[in-house]
């Protein structure tokens, strides 16, 4: 069983993967679209998201944080799944390459959001 810090230093570890993943992808969506469908380009962003996802549902577990009661969690928790619809409308082969920019800035303001939301535990 992984400690709570343990897990923190997991999470923080898929939570900069999964964002160089992201920004690497968006770069390849325009410069050589090809990458995108290797294998290992397709699975090891769900993998390493799977991860993030597991490692703080496990903290909020051990520290018994109910996100109803904590805002923070919520909001991270929300800010997560808008990150995750932006990110796939930016990196969508049939969108318009603006609005693809577009979400790909939104994506990222998203995960600024939640990052903050991670480190001060208020808006
Ligand atoms: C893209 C999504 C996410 C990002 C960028 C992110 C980012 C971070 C960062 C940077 C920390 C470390 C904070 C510190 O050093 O004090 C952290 C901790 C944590 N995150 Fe996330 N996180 C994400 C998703 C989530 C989700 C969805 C949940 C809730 C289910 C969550 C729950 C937690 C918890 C419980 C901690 C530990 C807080 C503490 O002990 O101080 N995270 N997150």
């Amino acid at each position: 069983m992984l400690s709570y810090t343990a897990l923190k230093h997991l999470h923080i570890a898929c939570v900069v993967i999964s964002l160089s993943l992201f920004i690497l992808r968006f770069y390849w969506s325009f410069s050589s679209p090809q990458q995108l469908q290797k294998k290992w380009v397709r699975v090891l962003p769900h993998s390493v998201d799977t991860v993030l996802l597991i490692s703080a549902i496990s903290m909020a577990w051990i520290a018994g944080l109910n996100p109803l009661d904590h805002f923070w969690l919520l909001g991270k928790i929300m800010g997560l799944l808008a990150y995750i619809v932006f990110g796939y409308i930016a990196l969508k082969s049939v969108g318009s390459q603006r609005g693809r920019i577009l979400a790909f800035i939104g994506a990222l303001f998203w995960f600024a959001l939640i990052v903050h939301l991670a480190l001060n535990k208020s808006l």
